[in-house]
Parts: C-alpha cells; sequence; structure tokens
C-alpha cells in the first residue's frame, strides 16, 4: 500500500542534528507526494492532544522546516519521560508501576491515518518503534544520540558536535589549571559508555580519562598526578565520564524516577574530592552536562543527519520498515531494529583510541 499521511517523532534526550533530519525526511517524503505530520515531545502529542493547542499533531510543510537544518534542539520537540511502554501509572491502593500502552498508541496512529513512522532517538525511542512494528505499523528508526552507544551503526549524529564542544573546553582548562597548579576534573556526559570522554580527553590532551568500561582505582590516577608534579608539569586535567566507576563501586546517580532511566551526575565531583585528599593539590570540578547537547551541529553531524533523513525516507519507499537507518561508511545501510537494540555499544577495551591513548601516557587509572 502505498504511503499517504508520513508521521516523525523525536524521543529522548534532544542532539544536535535532530532539525537536519526532520529536513531532509520532510523534504524527501513531499517530494515524493506524502503529507506530513509532527508528533510533539516524542508520543505525547499523539497520547495528551488535550495538552497542545494545536492537538499535539501538526503538519509538516515546507514552511515548517524551512532554515532549520543548522539549528540545535528539534522542532518537535522531545521527552525522555514519555515511553508509552513504561508509563507510570497508579494501582487502586496508590502504589505506582509501569504500565504498557502500545496497544494505545497503534490504535492512535490508525485514527489519525497515519500510515507510516520514521522515529528519530536513542535506545529508548527505537525499542518504543520495533513494539509499533511488531504490532504491525511501518516503522523506520534514525538512531540519534550525543552518547553514541547505539549498537550497529558506526556513529550517531550528535555526538561529533559533543566532543567538539567538549575538547574546546578541556583546551580551555589548560590554561587556567597550569596558572593555578590545579588539578581541573571535568565531567562529561555519555550515560554508561565512555565515548564522549574518550574521544574528547584524547584530542584534548588530558592525563587521565576515566570510562565506565575500565573501572578505575582512584589511587592510580592520584600517582599520575604526583608523577607529573614530580616532572615539573604542576598541573593535571582529568576528564571523568557521568558513568565512570570505582573498581568494586558503582555508578554516581542523582535521581532515579519511575518511567524513565536512571540520571547520573556526581562522578567528577566525587573523584576531585579523592584526587585533592590524596595529592594535596587544589582541585576544581567543571560538569559540562548539557552544554553538550546544545549548539548547532557540526558539518559532520549535520550532513549524516541529512544522509539518514532522506535514507529513511527511501527505505520506507521500498517498503522496508522495522529497521533503523545506520551509518556503515561510505555507505548508509539499513539494520532490524531488533538488532540494533539488543545491546549497548560499549567502547571496546582494545580500540585503537584507548591503545592511542595509552601510548600517549594518559592514565586510565586501571
Ligand atoms: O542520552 C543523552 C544524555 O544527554 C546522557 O548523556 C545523559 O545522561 C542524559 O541524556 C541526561 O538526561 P536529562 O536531559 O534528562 O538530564
Amino acid at each position: 500500500m502505498a504511503i499517504k499521511r508520513l508521521a516523525l517523532s523525536t524521543g529522548g534526550g534532544d542532539a544536535p542534528g535532530l532539525n537536519a533530519v526532520i529536513r531532509a525526511a520532510v523534504r524527501a517524503a513531499l517530494n515524493r507526494g506524502w503529507e506530513c505530520v509532527g508528533i510533539r515531545d516524542g508520543f505525547n502529542g499523539l497520547m495528551f492532544p488535550e495538552r497542545y493547542p494545536d492537538g499535539g499533531v501538526f503538519p509538516l510543510t515546507s514552511t515548517t522546516i524551512r532554515g532549520i537544518t543548522h539549528l540545535g534542539g528539534t522542532i518537535l520537540g522531545t521527552t525522555n519521560k514519555g515511553n508509552p511502554m513504561k508509563f507510570p501509572t497508579q494501582r487502586a491502593d496508590g502504589t505506582w508501576y509501569e504500565k504498557n500502552r502500545i496497544e494505545e498508541v497503534v490504535e492512535l496512529f490508525k485514527k489519525r491515518s497515519i500510515d507510516a513512522l520514521i522515529s528519530i532517538g536513542g535506545d529508548g525511542s527505537l525499542t518504543i518503534a520495533n513494539a509499533l512494528f511488531q504490532k504491525g505499523m511501518r516503522v523506520v528508526g534514525v538512531p540519534k544520540t550525543i552518547d553514541n552507544d547505539l549498537d550497529k551503526t558506526v556513529i550517531t549524529f550528535g555526538f561529533d558536535t559533543a566532543v567538539s564542544f567538549a575538547t574546546e573546553c578541556i583546551d580551555r582548562l589548560h590554561s587556567t589549571a597550569e596558572s593555578h597548579q590545579r588539578a581541573m576534573v571535568v565531567e562529561v556526559m555519555g550515560r554508561y559508555a565512555g565515548w564522549i570522554a574518550l574521544n574528547a580527553g584524547v584530542s584534548g590532551t588530558a592525563d587521565a580519562i576515566l570510562i565506565p568500561e575500565i573501572p578505575f582505582d582512584i589511587n592510580k590516577v592520584a600517582e599520575k598526578i604526583k608523577s607529573r608534579d614530580a616532572a615539573g608539569r604542576m598541573f593535571s586535567i582529568v576528564v571523568v565520564a557521568e558513568g565512570a566507576k570505582p573498581k568494586g563501586g558503582t555508578f554516581a546517580v542523582k535521581e532515579k524516577e519511575l518511567g524513565r532511566a536512571d540520571r547520573l551526575g556526581g562522578a567528577g565531583e566525587m573523584v576531585a574530592k579523592d584526587i585533592q585528599a590524596l595529592t594535596g593539590k587544589e582541585t576544581r570540578t567543571v560538569v559540562l552536562g548539557h552544554l553538550l547537547r546544545g549548539g548547532s551541529p557540526t558539518t559532520f553531524d549535520r550532513l549524516i543527519a541529512l544522509r539518514f533523513g532522506a535514507a529513511a525516507v527511501r527505505a520506507l519507499e521500498e517498503g522496508q520498515s522495522g529497521i533503523m537507518v545506520a551509518l556503515d561508511p561510505p555507505t548508509v545501510r539499513y539494520v532490524p531494529l531488533e538488532q540494533a537494540t539488543n545491546r549497548m555499544k560499549a567502547v571496546p577495551l582494545d580500540c585503537d583510541t584507548i591503545l592511542t591513548a595509552r601510548d600517549l601516557g594518559i592514565s586510565f587509572g586501571d
């Protein structure tokens, strides 16, 4: 059956490049004569139309998508609390549980005569996309996350922008760290994967990089800092992934909430306190946090976002469904959503960036 009406949704944390995907997908779809609509805030626009002045689902026309390629954020809005498969619901006895409302969502798509969906998001959104596909919908996923932790694609858009900005921040910290002879701890996002910390840390010539994949011994980090001091390098930069954890310890969780992933945070502060105690050096912490998700996408992110958006429409036109577009240089290919969401893509311990870091004398605290 030919597609008449295509919906687009962006879910999870935003990432630079979302608008570029939207523009390319809508442009390509309009060229094929398909009507396009945007769902506000993940699937919330569909599930709670009463919350929105425009009914939560709005037309995406050539005017709506004009001039948005370079803009950060998403014109559709997003949420990481709107997972219809884990919907916080209260029981009669007052206790809460996560309810799966996926069937309801399928019905809502039907009611709006939507024939196909392009779901742009991370592991959460792509798992929902796969569930919708299993229930008979035509769905193509587009991988997004600054964390780069999605399997089956070499890279996700948003990652390059985050790494570029983090590297610039680390560069800037060198002079102030040196002037004050301090240890500077820089905490970066990335959830349970260390991609941002590793790539920015190596590019910004950090002295130690702590990532979730390599549980650290803080004494080893302190030794590295002391050895630099002994060599007359009186300052040090330590990059800490928010998901870094000490050997035998666990992640620093800031907040737990039903219906969403745990919020990480605090790893940098913890590491800084220990470094100060063990080395006697004045230590400061900088948490880059959401700054990594803001601003315009780099050229690299813009281009893969545009390529992903257009490829998603080509896939739907070819009759494909239940797949995700993926970067497999030099091409964009399609992989089953099932495979893409099976496991998280962690940093392989033997990857050449880790080996390079070790050759450069960067400590992983191991
Ligand atoms: O997945 C993207 C991400 O930015 C993670 O790196 C981070 O842990 C999380 O989202 C933060 O989420 P929130 O926007 O809810 O603070």
